[in-house]
């Protein structure tokens, strides 16, 4: 027990030695943790390494998070707005594809793990934090539920013109999270390329067609 506790104080032992007098900053426990990240970590088939290293909005975030202080306005902003340019938007001006493909893809959390390949399609794993159909009793709560999310904005035809500010704002969201909320803990699953146009088309289809039970 004792041998445990002393390894997992070990980097912050050494944070506060080599500070010699004053407290860990936000920044020194980043970089122990980087640290210690790298060195429990192996790269193997797909997952590589380069998975640990965060990019700019990813770790202004979690200085905030670790801090408790909100990011300020114009940080925010920044975030948003680069996520904004990172959006593709359907180069087949298709925003909605078949619901039925997207309930699949909506239940399933496999995929980019050193099993896989770099062209095996993935999963969106959007049951893991949001109710969507009725018909799926296991969901998780970290995000709202998308149950009615097409009938409850008003959407009757997503190609109509009056559904397209909420069909545009979906994709993006879908595309990259932070774009809309800069510390959002929902997945980018355009961005990442987690999920491909055609994925993300299925996906939209189960949220915003008429037809998908999501919207019944
Ligand atoms: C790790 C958890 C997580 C996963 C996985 C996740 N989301 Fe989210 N999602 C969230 C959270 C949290 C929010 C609310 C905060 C925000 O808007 O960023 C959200 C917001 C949303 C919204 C906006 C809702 C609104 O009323 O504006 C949509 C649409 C959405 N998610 C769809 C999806 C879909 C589709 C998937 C699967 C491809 C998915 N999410 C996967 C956490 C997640």
């Amino acid at each position: 027990m004792k041998k445990i506790h002393s390894l997992v104080l070990l980097p912050v032992a050494a944070i506060v030695l080599s500070g010699c007098t004053s407290a860990p900053t936000p920044a020194d426990v980043n970089k122990a943790t980087a640290e210690m990240l790298k060195n429990s970590f192996q790269a193997r088939g797909i997952a590589t390494l380069d998975r640990l290293n965060q990019d700019q909005a990813n770790a202004e975030c979690a200085v905030a998070d670790a801090t408790g202080k909100p990011l300020d306005a114009k940080m925010t902003k920044a975030i948003e707005d680069a996520s904004m340019k990172t959006v593709k938007w359907p180069t087949d001006g298709k925003f909605i594809g078949d619901w039925k493909e997207g309930e699949k893809i909506a239940q399933s959390g496999r995929g980019l793990t050193w099993t896989d390949t770099a062209t095996s399609e993935n999963g969106g794993n959007c049951y893991n934090c949001h109710q969507i159909s009725k018909e799926e009793i296991s969901f998780g709560t970290l995000g709202p539920s998308l149950y009615n999310y097409g009938k409850l904005r008003g959407v009757t035809d997503p190609a109509s013109a009056g559904g397209k500010a909420i069909v545009e704002y979906t994709w993006g969201k879908l595309w990259n999270a932070r774009a809309y909320n800069a510390c959002s803990q929902m997945p980018r699953v355009g961005h990442m390329g987690i999920l491909n146009q055609k994925q993300i088309q299925d996906v939209m289809a189960l949220l915003l067609d008429p037809a998908s039970p999501v919207n019944k």
